[in-house]
């Protein structure tokens, strides 16, 4: 576990976790659509890389029967946090919070599904992240990667500042991390851009392809 980016994580969300839930739907769009595109089959577990909150994690929970949930975050702020919301809502039974870096944790139980929503782009070794938990996958298992894309149709006059804004709060979008699955045959991955390039959506599946 790297100390100084837990550390830097908590800094970061030192003040801001308690305003997260509700300031964050003002710009990581698409969080709904990726939990409804999930859709689980009994007895799966399912695993947020960068839980956060663990806003995603009671949606689903919500909306799921027989589906055991986790979370993992590098910050210890925000998995206070989410754990106090799982203990209001009841939940501590059904979603499980492990403290670690997606870039080295293993998990001990097999994980079908892990979801990246607006996570990888905080992640300071993304590759690395990807590397790990891809290897984790059980053939057919897969990978969903929500995230801020390239800006490609914005005017510069947006992307720079709203660029600025992100990499003050430790956010560097690189949509070209997906690239180290380019040759790999176990792997068989989609990608799509939203909103002129606002966002993209990814799955990576694992198989023999
Ligand atoms: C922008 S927040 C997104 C939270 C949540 N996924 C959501 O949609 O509300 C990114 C989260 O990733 C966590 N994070 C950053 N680097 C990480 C790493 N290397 N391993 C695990 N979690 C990390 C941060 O602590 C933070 O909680």
């Amino acid at each position: 576990m790297s100390k100084k980016h837990q550390d830097k994580m908590n800094e970061n969300y030192k003040f801001t976790r308690h305003v997260y839930d509700i300031t964050r739907p003002l710009f990581l769009f698409g969080r709904n659509s990726l939990l409804e595109d999930l859709n689980p089959r009994l007895g799966e577990t399912i695993c947020e890389i960068g839980c956060g909150t663990a806003r995603n994690l009671v949606r689903l929970s919500q909306r799921t029967q027989n589906v055991q949930l986790i979370g993992l975050d590098a910050s210890t702020l925000m998995l206070e946090k989410a754990s106090s919301k799982l203990k209001k809502n009841n939940l501590e039974k059904k979603i499980k919070l492990y403290h670690g870096m997606a870039e080295n944790y293993i998990f001990e139980e097999q994980i079908d599904k892990f979801i990246f929503p607006y996570s990888l782009s905080m992640i300071p070794k993304p590759k690395e992240a990807l590397t790990n938990i891809f290897n984790q996958l059980p053939p057919g298992g897969s990978i969903y990667i929500l995230d801020f894309g390239s800006f490609k149709y914005w005017p510069s006059i947006v992307k720079e500042p709203f660029f600025g804004f992100l990499n003050f709060f430790q956010v560097y979008p690189d949509h070209e991390v997906l690239n180290i699955f380019e040759f790999n045959k176990e792997c068989k991955s989609k990608v799509k851009s939203k909103l002129g390039g606002y966002s993209y959506f990814a799955t990576l599946t694992r198989g023999n392809f």
